[in-house]
This record gives structure tokens, C-alpha cells and sequence, in this order.
């Protein structure tokens, strides 16, 4: 028989019930076959034995928010802002969002993808085994469709989970200047139904200065024409009406609500849409964080995401996220490590992904430390010892 065997857990995290100490997993083919006490656990039966010496096991981080497909370098920008120049000035400028699609236009899917790949193999080996991936640095039919393909490329040869995001409602590119109604119609008319093969998301960025409610709506309604579920960028910078139009759509999630209310945690929790918090933005822009703890009071299901991108949040780890979801949001170790793993899941709809329980697929990983609580409490170590991905063993620090 192929398949591992991890002895000697100190702490299994499971997300279908307590945490188990002194725990075996079993992995068969693709599949957890066994995740409970060693008591009661199989034998090696030709598994490969993995002794964890007392440490944690826990889902792979499942990061339901990146922008991880662009070309180009914002560090001047970066820079510009620490110096007192806003995110907004710097947008309205025609740098910012704008900046990374020129230099993105200009790559070709080769070079997009050889980018992203970079990414996301550093996203492994920092625990995550499942990625959301939007466009929006194209801005024009070719260069969308052109991301989505490097993004759906990417699920297909990397050891991931994906799901791809058609993100076309980012900005107004700057050759529609003035005209941007023009520019959401060809989102409705041209992008969205060139996009749809490769995507199973559509976002919008509602907020002053990108898309108000209306044209949101207007997109979203055509997306669920052809099937696409929504995502929102909603609340970020301002309040701005994107998480009541989520909650009326019945969206997947609504993401960032740096500025929620409480009437829109109540209404997204009332409409069953995930609340994704990317605090790695509000902490790059220093800006107001999330209400994490109104919001997963208010009963909505939290998650937590790198919102990995070249302006706002270049984070490509799930730990220091956690840490800010912690000790910035006020969320606890154990609402955040769900978030990143469970919460992350159910926002995309993998109702099978982040638990580790017979029968689901084997994305799990190995700390070098007790407990997952050391997770948030040293961010800036890469605790990850190895990372299994669909049952495969796919990286091993250290
Ligand atoms: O999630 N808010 C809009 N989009 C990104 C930022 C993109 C950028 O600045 O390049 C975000 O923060
Ligand atoms: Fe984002």
C-alpha cells in the first residue's frame, strides 16, 4: 500500500470537532483515510511513516483572495506612500492599479505565468495548498482572458487547489477615461462572456473612484447569467454600499469591509455570504481593520486572505496574515486559524477542503512547533515543515 502514515502529532487540528492530542493521520492515494487518536489508528501497512515528534497538523491554509498574476514593480510607490502620499491620490494620478496593467499588458502569458508560479511556490512552502486567483490587470478583453488562462495554467501544473476570479470591473482603464459607462458595457457585452470559460467568480471593485453599486449590480447580474458566482470588494477604502448589493446578490463573499457596519455584518450573516478580511492591506495602507469580531459575532462565515497584489498587500504568506487577523482584527488563534483554513473553503465553495477527516482530500501540514497558537505568535518564522497536497507530500522545509 502507497500513502503515509504521521505518527506522534501533538495537536491535530481537524475542523470537524475538538483538537486531538497525541493523533495519527493516515493518507491513502489522494485521501485522509484516518485522523484521530494514535489509540485506535491503523498500522504502517506499507505507508510511509512520517514521525511529527509531538508537533501540529492542521488543513493547508486555503488563501480565498489573491491578485497573485501581474508584472511590473509598485515598490516606488510603496515608498511614495510612507512618505504621505495616499493610495487614492496615487490612483487618481494614474499610477496605482493602473501602473501594474500597463506592465502587465506587456507581458506574455509566458512570462505572466513564470511570475505568478514564483508566487505561489512561496505560498507553499508557507503552508497554503489552495488558492483563489483573480484577474484585473488586464482591463481589456485580450489581456483578461489572457490572465485567466495563466491563472486556470496555473492550478493545472502547480500542486494547488484553485479558483479563478474574472476581476475585468477593477478600474477604469485609462482609455476610457470620461467614458466610463462605455467601459461597463463592454465588461456586460465583450469580457464577461469571453472571460466565463476560464472563471468561476466574477468581483467587482465597488468603491468611490473604481464602481459604484449600480454598475456593480449591473455585472453581477450578466455574470450569473452565465453562470458565475460573485465575489465583492466591498467597504475597503470607504463606505460604499458593496456589502448590502453582496448580500442582496447573494453573493460568495464580500471582502476587505474594512468600513462594515454593523447592518452589513447582519445582512451578509442573513444571506449566508462569506465575510473574507485581507488585514495585510489595511496594515500596508495603514488604514482601519476589518470588524472581525463583529462580524463572526454577527454570525457570518470569516475568512482570511493574503489579498496577495503588487499595491496594496504584497504578503504571499497565510501566517502573518493570521497574526494581524489576531492581534489586529481581534479575532482569537482559533477563529483565525479556522479562517485561514475552513472559513477560506467555504467561501469557495470547497465544502470538502479545510478539514482533516476520512475521506477528504489530503491537504495538510506539518508545523515545527506544538501547537498552531505558535502560528500567530512568531509571524515572522516560517513554521511550516512540510505541506501535502491531494495526498502528495509536496514540499519539505528545512
Ligand atoms: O484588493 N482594492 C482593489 N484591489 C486591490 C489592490 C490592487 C492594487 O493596488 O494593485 C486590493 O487591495
Ligand atoms: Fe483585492
Amino acid at each position: 500500500m502507497n500513502g503515509f502514515l504521521l505518527t506522534g502529532i501533538g495537536h491535530l487540528t481537524t475542523n470537524v470537532g475538538a483538537a486531538i492530542a497525541d493523533a495519527v493521520v493516515a493518507i491513502d492515494g489522494k485521501t485522509v483515510s484516518y485522523a484521530g487518536s494514535a489509540g485506535s489508528a491503523p498500522q504502517s501497512e506499507g505507508r510511509t511513516v512520517i514521525d511529527c515528534e509531538g508537533a501540529a497538523v492542521l488543513p493547508g491554509f486555503v488563501d480565498a483572495h489573491t491578485h497573485v498574476v501581474f508584472a511590473g514593480d509598485r515598490s516606488a510607490e510603496f515608498a511614495r506612500r510612507l512618505a504621505g502620499v495616499s493610495y487614492s491620490e496615487i490612483a487618481a494620478g494614474g499610477g496605482g492599479i493602473l501602473s501594474t496593467v500597463t506592465a502587465t499588458r506587456d507581458a506574455t502569458e509566458d512570462e505572466l505565468f513564470a511570475l505568478a508560479s514564483k508566487r505561489i511556490w512561496r505560498m507553499i512552502a508557507a503552508g497554503t495548498t489552495t488558492v483563489e486567483i483573480k484577474s484585473g490587470y488586464g482591463l481589456d478583453p485580450e489581456a483578461e482572458l489572457r490572465l485567466l488562462k495563466v491563472a486556470r495554467r496555473l492550478g493545472q501544473e502547480l500542486p494547488v487547489t484553485t479558483k479563478t476570479t474574472f476581476l475585468g470591473a477593477h478600474s477604469v482603464p485609462a482609455q476610457f477615461k470620461g467614458k466610463r459607462d462605455d467601459y461597463v458595457q463592454l465588461v456586460i457585452d465583450e469580457m464577461l462572456p469571453a472571460a466565463a470559460p476560464f472563471a468561476d467568480y466574477c468581483d467587482v471593485f465597488v468603491e468611490e473612484g473604481a464602481f459604484d453599486v449600480d454598475e456593480g449590480r449591473a455585472i453581477f447580474d450578466a455574470a450569473a447569467v452565465l453562470g458565475l458566482g460573485a465575489r465583492v470588494h466591498a467597504e475597503q477604502l470607504t463606505h460604499s454600499g458593496g456589502a448590502i448589493l453582496a448580500a442582496s446578490i447573494r453573493a460568495a463573499s464580500a471582502d476587505h469591509l474594512d468600513h462594515a457596519t454593523p447592518e452589513d455584518a447582519q445582512a451578509l450573516a442573513n444571506a449566508g455570504v462569506a465575510a473574507v478580511l485581507v488585514p495585510g492591506a489595511s496594515y500596508t495602507l495603514r488604514s482601519d481593520q476589518a470588524p472581525g469580531p463583529m462580524l463572526w459575532d454577527a454570525g457570518c462565515t470569516v475568512a482570511l486572505a493574503t489579498d496577495c497584489n503588487p499595491g496594496t498587500s504584497y504578503f504571499e504568506s497565510m501566517a502573518p496574515i493570521i497574526s494581524l487577523g489576531v492581534v489586529q482584527t481581534g479575532l482569537t488563534t482559533d477563529q483565525a486559524i479556522w479562517s485561514a483554513t475552513r472559513g477560506g473553503a467555504l467561501s469557495l465553495g470547497f465544502d470538502e477542503l479545510g478539514v482533516v477527516t476520512p475521506g477528504a482530500p489530503a491537504d495538510l501540514i506539518v508545523l515545527d512547533a506544538p501547537s498552531p497558537d505558535h502560528i500567530p505568535y512568531r509571524p515572522g518564522t516560517n513554521l511550516v515543515r512540510q505541506v501535502f497536497s491531494s495526498g502528495r507530500s509536496v514540499l519539505t522545509n528545512g
